[in-house]
């Protein structure tokens, strides 16, 4: 896996590397190596001397209140924001969907998914990626025309035309209505699944993080404060004692107050 480093590099002294899997499979031991990592704006850090590791492969949820950097973080690993102290370590090939899908409204969808790509790809390589998240129908379709799952998935497809070895995710599922989120969250599982990209996810749903992640952080005061590792069966089942009892624990890390009853932060 080609990496990048934005600003200086420091080495990783890996303990991780001594693992036999990554002596087997040849890959780097980290997708992500954050280190020191500082973002200020106006002289107030909102991420101050942050560490992160995250493993090739890995699928990691990042929840925290709203305005705690989650975005910030994102833009940063995304190299939308080179600002910044300390060290990232990412992989070359990344790509980053957000919260809105940020289509062009001027250019057909395939278009769209081809958008920014060196080497003028043909229709093909985009219909490809539409057919992956079930929207090769709508390949010639204007942006306008799309319903808002839609939308999203062809942000998606956009994303894995890519081949990403690291997949950035703002909020993708927050402007969807409950049944299309249901959808959309097992597409992002099954892509995964079948890509084996590194996923960073960023949520407000502690549902969605421990259906999804093997990892769920939780970022306060500009650093990771929690690291809940999720080592539950797949597919998840959020009736399964130890699903709720993590769901209370983030619950509890999240500052919500936790009734048995609470789903989502
Ligand atoms: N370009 C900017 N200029 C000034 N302040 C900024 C800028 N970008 C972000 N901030 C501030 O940094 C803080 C973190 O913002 P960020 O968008 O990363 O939060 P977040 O955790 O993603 O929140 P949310 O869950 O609401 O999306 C906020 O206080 C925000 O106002
Ligand atoms: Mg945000």
């Amino acid at each position: 896996m080609a990496t990048d480093l934005h600003r200086q590099v420091t080495r990783p002294k890996d303990r991780k590397a001594e693992h036999p899997e990554d002596r087997r499979t040849e890959r780097p031991a980290t997708a992500v190596r954050v280190e020191g990592l500082t973002r200020a704006f106006d002289g107030r850090a909102v991420i101050d001397r942050l560490d992160l590791d995250i493993r090739p492969g890995e699928f990691t949820a990042l929840l925290g209140r709203s305005g705690c950097g989650k975005s910030t973080l994102l833009r940063v690993l995304a190299g939308l924001d080179r600002e910044v102290e300390g060290s990232v370590l990412v992989p070359r090939r990344r790509a980053v969907a957000f919260q809105s899908p940020r289509l062009m409204p001027w250019k057909r969808v395939w278009r769209n998914v081809l958008l920014g790509l060196p080497g003028h790809p043909d229709r093909a390589v985009a219909e490809q990626a539409l057919e992956e998240v079930g929207l090769g129908h709508r390949s010639g379709a204007w942006p306008k025309t799309l319903s808002g799952g839609e939308a999203q998935r062809a942000s998606l497809a956009r994303a894995l035309v890519r081949e990403p070895d690291l997949l950035l995710l703002d909020e993708p599922f927050g402007a969807l209505d409950a049944l299309t989120r249901i959808t959309a969250q097992r597409l992002v599982g099954e892509l995964w699944q079948r890509r084996g990209c590194a996923v960073l996810l960023v949520t407000h749903d502690v549902d969605e993080a421990l259906l999804l992640a093997d990892r769920a952080l939780v970022m306060e005061n500009g650093v990771i404060a929690h690291d809940n590792p999720v080592a539950l069966p797949r597919p998840r089942d959020p009736g399964d004692p130890r699903f709720a009892e993590l769901r209370s624990r983030l619950l509890d890390q999240l500052g919500v107050e936790n009734h048995p009853s609470a789903q989502a932060a």
